[in-house]
């Protein structure tokens, strides 16, 4: 049967991990959680890009083989999905022999039906981009950061019969209006297309640079680093198998936006139109993490924070909460760590984290610790069910429409009521008056609700935290549930033990604008 087949770029092997890698794989991960707790079966395919100009410039400063540097890369990036428990089913790498033995053969398929021929070129060559370039990739008159100063360079080469293709292109992007997500993404591909787009060099003399897969039909050059590295998404999940089937279509491709254009809306559809592979369904281009002074955070402008740091500090879920919590997927966010500790302290120290241990210990000292069966509900209590009631579906197709975010807001606004409600209830007067039963009524039917409340929020907040989720159903005794197909409304909470632990979230003291903590960003 065919799964839920959802991709990330592959990192390229010649940096660090940075936030930018840390939030595409996070969204991955939480959306692929997400479709997982609505009852589809799901692949997940992340891996590392191993070839080209930039990664044997690296190895070589390092005096260490192309190969050793990659598999010293490779363990950074998996130890960041572990650490942020980004749950892979696949890391391809492209040095793998499954992925170099589909590259030959789509190469030669296409080389065999005409498509790929060879020509002499005379053209300005980008070095940090690892591609020829057109005066039309300046903006503004200049050439943009990815670009750098190109150098003219003569060279014969072989090249793709991209240009062949544009007009279907375009009309197949008019026909799937969807094709990429956000839409206003797709825009900018039609604008692109507008002109006329050359034939793909796919191509390096071997002369110039010998880190690459050799081309099946030509032994003194290997493959152009993008050509190699887009065909990942099928060599990994093997193409020209029976199995292909079960992954093929894939659902989306999750990328940023500048690999958008040209690589993934341009040659991608067109390599696999060629080879008769029928095209992804979507691209899910999500924005930039920009610097605070609105830069791109990146390895090439050194102001990459760090990931790892923060997991270490402050935990992986909370992280992966302000990851998703402050970018709006599709547009770019800012980050800075007085917006991380803004964020951690409003939402998760002072109003999620003061509510489990709040209830926890209420519950203890008021109910020999188990969850009190629920006794007349007054309007209060019902709006509080009401608001827990209409919050499932709500945030639910929040998730689905990628409005992480969205969703986010409207957990943490139910988490406000539930501490306003606690508050206007105050259970510690009630507790005092032990004979008066609409005291006790109203003491065990609030924090009956307050602990519903708490298990709809749990489980909502799964596939963003994927251990506090489970930890917070943990203490109020409850199962996670399987699917959310089976998420109660209501349940018969009454009677749980409660199990008190450690503060989930400790506030970060921190000054704002203050003196920077030894976190980098
Ligand atoms: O582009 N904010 O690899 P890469 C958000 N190997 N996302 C960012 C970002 C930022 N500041 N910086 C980078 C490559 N990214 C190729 C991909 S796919 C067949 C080959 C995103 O390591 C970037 O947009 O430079 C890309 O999707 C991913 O991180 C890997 O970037
Ligand atoms: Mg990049």
């Amino acid at each position: 049967m065919k799964k839920f087949y959802l991709t990330t770029a592959i990192d390229y092997a010649n940096g660090s991990p940075h936030i930018g890698h840390a939030y595409e794989k996070v969204l991955a991960d939480t959306i692929i959680r997400t479709r997982r707790l609505e009852g589809e079966e799901c692949y997940f395919l992340t891996g590392l890009d191993e070839h080209g100009q930039k990664v044997a410039e690296t190895a070589q400063r390092q005096s260490i083989t192309p190969q050793a540097l990659c598999g010293r890369v490779a363990e950074n990036f998996k130890a960041l999905c572990a650490r942020l428990t980004v749950d892979y089913d696949d890391y391809v790498r492209t040095t793998d022999e499954r992925h170099k033995a589909v590259v030959r053969k789509v190469l030669q398929k296409l080389y065999d039906g005409g498509e790929i021929y060879r020509a002499e070129y005379t053209g300005l060559y980008s070095t940090r981009a690892e591609r020829f370039v057109q005066q039309r990739d300046k903006i503004d008159g200049r050439w943009p950061e990815d670009i750098g100063e190109p150098v003219e360079l003569k060279e014969t080469n072989y090249f793709f019969r991209l240009s062949h293709y544009q007009g279907w292109l375009v009309d197949f992007l008019n026909k799937n209006p969807d094709f990429v997500v956000p839409a206003f993404r797709q825009k900018q591909v039609l604008e692109f297309l507008k002109e006329p787009i050359n034939d793909l060099c796919i191509s390096r003399p071997k002369s110039r640079l010998s880190w690459g897969i050799e081309l099946p039909f030509d032994s003194d050059y290997v493959t152009y680093v993008w050509f190699d590295a887009l065909i990942n998404y099928i060599s990994a999940v093997g193409y020209g198998e029976e199995r292909f089937g079960d992954y093929w279509p894939v659902d989306f491709h999750v990328i940023g936006k500048d690999i958008l254009v040209p690589a993934h809306a341009i040659y991608w559809p067109i390599m696999l139109h060629a080879l008769g592979i029928s095209l992804p369904r979507h691209l899910l281009a999500h924005g930039w993490w920009l610097a605070r002074g609105g830069e791109k955070i990146s390895k090439s402008l050194g102001n990459a924070a760090q990931p790892l740091d923060y997991v270490d500090l402050y935990g992986a879920d909370a992280f992966r909460f302000f990851l998703l919590r402050e970018m709006v997927t599709g547009q770019d966010g800012n980050f800075s760590h007085d917006l991380f500790v803004a964020r951690y302290n409003a939402d998760l120290a002072n109003d999620l984290g003061n509510l489990v241990s709040r209830l926890v210990n209420m519950v203890g000292r008021y109910c020999l610790g188990k969850i009190p069966a629920p006794a007349s509900e007054e309007s209060l209590d019902q709006e509080i069910k009401e608001s827990a009631r209409r919050l499932i579906p709500s945030v639910r197709m929040e998730y689905e429409n990628f409005a992480f975010h969205a969703g986010l807001e409207q957990i943490f606004s139910f988490v406000g009521q539930l501490n306003r409600y606690v508050e206007t209830r105050a259970p510690w007067q009630l507790a005092k008056r032990k004979d008066d039963p609409v005291a006790v009524d109203n003491l065990n039917t609030t924090l009956f609700f307050a602990a519903e409340g708490v298990r709809i929020v749990a489980e909502l907040l799964r596939p963003i935290m994927p251990e506090i989720g489970p930890e917070i159903l943990y203490r109020l005794g409850v199962t996670p549930v399987d699917t959310w197909k089976n998420l109660p409304q209501e349940t018969s909470l009454a009677g749980n033990e409660v199990l008190p632990g450690e503060i989930l979230f400790p506030k970060i003291e921190w000054e704002e604008h203050g003196e920077m903590p030894s976190v980098p960003i």
